[in-house]
């Protein structure tokens, strides 16, 4: 009789990371995405947008995916086609989740929301501030109908609220 053996996701998890150690890579990848002017965080309008820079927020995300067993990347960029190209390129980078602030980007971009639906890598929609309680052109977003979820309003602990989403989900 065959005997059956059930592991939990974080005992899988952490053989998938001794053998990926062994080898030499990591499987589990959440990608941080940003775009324009986030590269200001900290100095830009800043009882807006708060004091932390965006080197501080992602070096606290890295900390806190690599205590849970992920590999965190960032990448931010105030041109669209390099946010297109970071996109396209997701799943040959193994990209398994990606935290999105398209940033002015959001009330405006097709080119970013085809490059989502075109390699339809799960994706959480990160909003520093709440844009629903700004400019009615901030109300439109063309992401949050194809986004796992949607967090606003919350500052930089928006980005760690998502990344916790993230991780949830890809535990399954
Ligand atoms: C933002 C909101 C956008 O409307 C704005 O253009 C940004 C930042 C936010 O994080 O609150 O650049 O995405």
């Amino acid at each position: 009789m065959t005997k059956s053996i059930c592991l939990t996701f974080m005992q899988k998890r952490s053989i998938i990371s001794k053998e990926a150690s062994i080898i030499g890579t990591i499987t589990s990848m959440i990608l941080v995405l940003n775009g324009p002017n986030l590269n200001l965080l900290g100095t830009r309008e800043p009882d807006r947008y708060g004091l932390e820079s965006l080197e501080q927020t992602v070096q606290k995300l890295t900390q806190l995916a690599e205590k849970q067993g992920f590999e965190l990347k960032s990448f931010q960029s105030n041109a669209e086609h390099e946010l297109v190209e970071k996109i396209q390129k997701a799943v040959v980078d193994k990209v398994e989740f990606i935290l999105l602030n398209p940033a002015a980007f959001t009330h405006s971009s097709v080119a970013l929301r085809d490059a989502l639906l075109a390699v339809a890598v799960p994706f959480i929609e990160i909003h520093l501030s709440n844009i629903y309680a700004r400019e009615e052109f901030r109300h439109k977003s063309y992401f949050s109908d194809i986004a796992a979820g949607v967090v606003a309003g919350f500052g930089t602990l928006g980005y760690e609220l998502a990344l916790r989403a993230a991780i949830t989900k890809l535990q399954g």
